[in-house]
């Protein structure tokens, strides 16, 4: 498997997917609710999963699918070649900003991620990964995180987990909140890790994400020694939801140990 060749495929795709997403400023979105009244798809997340698709099926019919949309097959396990996406992270943001959204992808081979992208679409910045070869930020290479303090930090998270809720001990939240530098909630999970791992944040948490929101970001993160995991610590599972964390690497084991406790 020629995996620059699979790289380049990549982004000359993404860069094409995100030109069609800004156009689409130009015409109406048409905004829909899937689970809930918050949970927005727009036709240009669905379009864009299916221009994704047909992409990769006319690069390579054997590559399987996992999109947010569900517009692929079935995807039951991690075995062979797997693309696992979302063609639009931060779909509120989309509709009511028009701005802070990704397209990000991840490139998996009987589940070891090979090659990872976060693509912010209106700034027109890639981030990437390519495994054991290192991560770029555009041209430039993204360095291997330094070590800070928690006092130091400065974390995304979603104001809902300092409030009483039935996931986790919102007490010890308000302990980490307190204790770090700052917060920032960004509204897109993919915009949060690439922050992440390019050390402009310090530590992402989240209480629910599926296997596309992350599947991009984990990889460029091992490439700069970001840890990403859920909140029990054990590997991310690709094929469900979880929770999630991904943090500096002096300062992942203690927001466990110390400010995390599920319910
Ligand atoms: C969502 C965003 C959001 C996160 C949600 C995700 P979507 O993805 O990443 O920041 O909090 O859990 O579902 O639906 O906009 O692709
Ligand atoms: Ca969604
Ligand atoms: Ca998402
Ligand atoms: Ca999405």
């Amino acid at each position: 498997m020629d995996l620059k060749q699979i790289d380049q495929f990549a982004k000359e795709t993404i860069f094409e997917a995100g030109k069609l997403i800004r156009d689409t400023f130009s015409y109406e979105l048409v905004v829909e609710t899937k689970s809930d009244p918050n949970d927005l798809v727009t036709n240009i997340d669905r379009e864009t999963e299916l221009f994704f698709i047909e992409k990769i099926k006319s690069f390579d019919p054997s590559h399987k699918i996992l999109g947010e949309e569900g517009m692929g097959e079935k995807v039951q396990n991690l075995d062979g070649p797997v693309w696992i996406l979302d063609p639009i992270d931060g779909t509120m943001n989309f509709v009511k900003q028009h701005r802070h959204f990704m397209i990000t992808v991840g490139f998996f081979v009987n589940g070891i991620g090979k090659l990872g992208y976060i693509y912010d679409v209106m700034r027109e910045d890639l981030f990437y990964a390519i495994e054991g070869e290192g991560a770029w930020y555009n041209d430039t290479p993204l360095r291997k995180l330094k070590p800070l303090k928690i006092e130091e930090a400065v974390i995304g998270i979603n104001a809902t987990w300092v409030t009483p809720n039935k996931r986790i001990n919102h007490e010890k939240m308000i302990d980490l909140v307190k204790t770090v530098r700052g917060t920032r909630s960004y509204g897109s999970a993919a915009m949060e890790i690439a922050f992440v791992v390019s050390g402009k944040l310090d530590a992402y948490i989240s209480m629910r994400l599926s296997p596309w929101d992350i599947g991009g970001g984990t990889i460029i993160a091992k490439e700069v020694g970001a840890i990403a995991t859920n909140l029990n610590g054990n590997d991310f599972d690709f094929l469900s939801q979880d929770t999630f964390i991904i943090a500096n690497p002096s300062i992942h084991q203690l927001i466990l140990d110390r400010y995390i406790e599920e319910k």
